[in-house]
């Protein structure tokens, strides 16, 4: 054969692979509303970035008639590119070739391009759309899956993981992006669950369909298993774009830092303004966040789930940091088992990749109850208090209002390796607040009181209380506090604490891991 038919047979065959399942299927794919594995990732990397591996990669099955069909790149594209220049590795699952489903070689395809992540310390990005195990193939394809779940494993903590959902992701195929370290899913197109709705029937008798069981609003606002639901492919990646600008490539370095313009010591005169008169009253967290953060600009993370704390990423003087933040309009910003959980793997995710935590803190305690107390908010309420303790990456802290009780340790305190803590003159920080303070303390006196007496004898005592405790001054005094700072300097403040932090070493004992409370 001449070299020029030898090349013109390369090219038909890249042609074949790039047309997957065929163009049938892939005008599906476009009538369901979704994009094709290929487009996906030419909007995910910079262009003419993407260098693809295997695609000449087909299955080696001969049962139930699949020696006969066979697809060039075997359902899942796979490689590098990158992202406004950084480094990252790919995998974009086909589901016009068997519906995206996993066989022993496409399993092999993206174990390739994470054992390449894990050597180059680069993310790996999956963007799943796939009808799970390879029915064909049986145990290959469950062996398949489990190479995968390793490497994710081993891969927790090194590189960042995130995974795109964009179409089904069902049975065990959706432990993989369990433990990756973000999931984003599509409405309405994704789902996911450990069982579908014919099942969940015949077990349960529960009539349930795809989306109310495992659809991106139920997985971003009741279970907390996804982090962004997005209107469409295009949204969706755009997110994935974005937060990687706010991440390192790996455990050993920082996160990017970029050119800012927003003043250091820029002023925000409503942040005087901000905390209402009475302390009973919530206003939003988010404006405060919004005001002191680089240009307003705040990725928020997990935004439907437990809104009673925020999380996400932002920037101060360039340098990407992590926000932790209760919110006083949800719940009054109490903190329960959800935000425990949400806030303890947010915390964890920043420390192991280098990304310093700012904390806002107006906080007025643990729900009570017994929905909570039977649901663990012992154990959950630990995770966040030892995502915090362990935590060894810079940590500033803000108090604007109340910190009360044990979540006033929990918050990011100076007891948990805080490094820089202060709080605004509106700052209230005692053992619990000040009515049910004097309830506990004059608890006999005030049974002894007709209902005339005791309202006035408690609103005196509170009063009292207040005065001592509700302010940041006896916090100060010990230390436990480093300053009192004027709320609209707060940017500066934050960031010249950052500044300083930027050297700061802290380590934990030697261990072989710590036992967080699951
Ligand atoms: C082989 C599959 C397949 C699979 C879909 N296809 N799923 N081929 N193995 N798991 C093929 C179909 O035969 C069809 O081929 C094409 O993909 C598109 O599928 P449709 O059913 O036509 O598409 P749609 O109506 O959109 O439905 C998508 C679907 C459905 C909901 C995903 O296909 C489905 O329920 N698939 C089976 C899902 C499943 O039970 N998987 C195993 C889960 S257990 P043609 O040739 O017609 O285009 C599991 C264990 C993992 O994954 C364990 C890890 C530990």
């Amino acid at each position: 054969m001449a070299i020029e038919d030898k090349i013109k047979e390369l090219l038909q065959k890249r042609e074949e692979a790039r047309m997957g399942g065929g163009e049938k299927r892939i005008e599906s794919q476009h009538a369901k509303g979704k994009l094709t594995a290929r487009e996906r990732l030419e909007l995910l990397l910079d262009d003419g970035s993407f260098e693809e591996f295997d695609m000449f990669v087909s299955h080696r099955c001969i049962d139930f008639g699949l020696e006969n069909e066979a697809y060039l790149s075997d359902g899942v594209v796979t490689g590098y590119g990158t992202i406004d220049g950084r480094l990252v590795y790919v995998f974009s699952q086909d589901f016009t070739v068997f519906g995206g489903s996993l066989s022993e070689m496409y399993a092999r395809k993206i174990c390739k391009i994470m054992d390449m992540a894990m050597k180059a310390g680069a993310p790996v990005i999956g963007l799943n759309d796939s009808g799970g195990a390879r029915i064909q193939e049986g145990v290959k394809s469950l062996g398949g899956y489990a190479d995968i779940f390793e490497r994710n494993i081993l891969a927790s903590g090194v590189i960042p993981q995130i995974s795109g959902v964009f179409g089904p992701c069902a049975g065990g195929a959706v432990y993989s992006p369990a433990i990756t370290d973000f999931i984003l899913m599509t409405k309405e197109t994704s789902y996911m669950f450990v069982t579908g709705p014919k099942v969940v029937k015949s077990v349960t008798n529960e009539d349930v369909t795809t989306e109310e069981l495992g659809g991106a609003s139920i997985h971003t606002a009741k279970s907390g298993v996804a982090h962004f639901a997005c209107d469409d492919d295009q949204e969706q990646i755009a997110i994935i774009r974005k937060l990687i600008s706010f991440i390192p490539q790996n455990n050993m370095e920082e996160a990017p830092r970029i050119e800012s313009n927003d003043p250091i010591d820029r002023l925000e005169d409503m942040l005087n303004d901000i905390i209402p008169e009475n302390p009973n009253k919530p206003y939003d967290m988010k404006e405060v966040i919004h005001a002191v953060v680089d240009n307003g600009e705040f990725l928020e993370v997990q935004r439907n789930y437990a809104p009673n704390l925020i999380v996400g990423f932002a920037r101060f003087n360039g340098q990407s940091v992590g926000i932790v933040a209760n919110q006083p309009s949800y719940l009054a910003g109490v903190l329960d088992i959800n935000c425990s959980k949400k806030g303890a793997r947010f915390i964890r995710f920043c420390d192991a990749f280098n990304i310093p935590i700012v904390t806002l803190v107006d906080v007025p305690g643990f729900l009570p109850g017994t929905a909570q107390e039977y649901g663990g908010i012992i154990s959950n309420g630990a995770k966040l208090l030892f995502a915090y303790g362990e935590a060894t990456v810079p940590k500033v802290t803000i108090i604007l209002r109340k910190a009360y009780g044990g979540a006033y340790d929990v918050m990011g305190s100076k007891h948990l390796r805080g490094d820089l803590n202060y709080a605004w003159p509106t700052a209230e920080i005692a053992v619990m607040g000040p009515r049910g303070a004097i309830e506990v303390l004059y608890g006999r006196e005030l049974s002894k009181k007709d209902s005339e007496q005791r309202g006035q004898f408690i609103s005196m005592m509170e009063d009292e209380y207040r005065k001592k405790f509700a302010t940041p001054y006896v916090a100060a005094k010990y230390g436990y506090i480093d300053d009192v700072i004027e709320p609209r300097n707060t940017r500066f403040r934050i960031i010249r604490a950052l500044q300083s932090l930027s050297t700061k070493r802290d380590s934990l004992p030697m261990k072989k891991h710590s036992n967080i409370p699951l």
